[in-house]
């Protein structure tokens, strides 16, 4: 079993692979091949697995856990995340006490444990009274069903709002962005101008991140779009992949490697969750940890992708 390069998540004492690995897609795999995957995954050091109560309605923790073969000591070895908050029953965000309780209730009773390494809040819901998610938070983490939490897709007000009722620092913010969506780094270049990239979408939330030492958790770093489709190999991004593939080149590596090592190559210490479920590809992703881009390396990929310097 290999170790990957690790890092601190947040101000948090917990150490945690740079590389996290996504169950989203685990329901399309069958039993024996969900069995390698996570295997594969821990051969590989990636250890920290990114879940969510709403993945395949639940059977994305289930076949996880069925996967692992989850047990007291294999839970030892593992570093578990999942999210709450979206209730597509109702067609509702949920951000109140009685639906984040009940909800991680369910949460370990599929993912086979007694507690969760960290729980994020999934998508900003628009009615959210701190203080009911504080007092979420301090029963949780009171009764050790929960060790760190964080949220996801949250700008910087977001969180301070957040904050003034929850008392436990907030680790993560999962966050869309990859090489072809990463306007929170572009805007931050562009700040003033009258153009399309000086749009500021996310009230300068990799700043604050950076600021609060909040990880940044990018998902779909793979995607362009809203899950429109991948960008390696894809002949809309003719110049991206020329740049992607000569970079590879030089570090002998994959294209997979450098879409995750240009965001780790980020001074904001990302850790990024892929979505694979094919051990190659996660393999490669892994091996990003050990790859670091050139400053000459890492913006000639930004400018490939379209993105000008002012
Ligand atoms: N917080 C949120 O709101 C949120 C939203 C979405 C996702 N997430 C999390 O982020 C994780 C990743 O999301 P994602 O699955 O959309 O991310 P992704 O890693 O960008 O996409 C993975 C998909 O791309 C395919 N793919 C094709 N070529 C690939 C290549 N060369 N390298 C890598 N993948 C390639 C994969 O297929 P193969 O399996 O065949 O490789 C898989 O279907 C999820 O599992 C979930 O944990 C969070």
């Amino acid at each position: 079993m290999e170790q990957m390069r690790t890092q601190k998540l947040g101000t948090s004492t917990l150490d945690v692979p740079v590389v996290a690995v996504g169950a989203m897609r685990i329901d399309s795999l069958d039993k024996a091949q969900a069995e390698r995957f996570v295997g594969a995954a821990l051969d590989a050091g990636a250890n920290f697995f990114d879940h969510a109560d709403i993945y395949g309605g639940g059977r994305c923790e289930e076949i996880f856990a069925d996967a692992v073969h989850m047990s007291s000591s294999v839970r030892e070895g593992l570093i578990l995340q999942s999210k709450c908050g979206i209730r597509p029953d109702v067609t509702t965000f949920d951000f109140s006490k009685e639906h984040i309780l009940a909800s991680v209730d369910g949460i370990l009773k599929r993912l086979k444990t007694d507690y969760l390494d960290v729980l994020l809040l999934h998508r900003p819901d628009a009615l959210v009274e701190p203080q009911e998610v504080a007092a979420a938070f301090d029963e949780l983490e009171s009764s050790g069903r929960v060790r760190h939490f964080g949220v996801s897709n949250q700008h910087p007000r977001q969180i301070e709002l957040l904050k003034r009722d929850v008392m436990q620092p907030l680790v993560a913010n999962q966050l869309q962005l990859s090489i072809t969506n990463a306007t929170m780094i572009t805007s931050g270049y562009y700040v003033n101008m009258e153009n399309e990239g000086a749009v500021n979408r996310d009230g300068g939330v990799l700043d604050y991140c950076r600021l609060h030492d909040i990880t940044i958790q990018p998902w779909s770093p793979f995607q362009f779009g809203f899950f429109e489709g991948v960008f390696l190999d894809n002949p809309k991004f003719p110049e991206l992949n020329r740049k992607i593939d000569e970079v590879a080149a030089a570090h002998g590596v994959s294209n997979t490697t450098i879409a995750i090592a240009w965001l780790l190559r980020h001074p904001a210490k990302m850790q990024p969750v892929t979505g694979t479920m094919n051990i190659q590809r996660l393999q490669d992703c892994c091996k990003a940890a050990e790859v670091t881009l050139s400053r000459e390396e890492w913006y000639g990929i930004l400018v490939a992708t379209g993105n000008t310097l002012p």
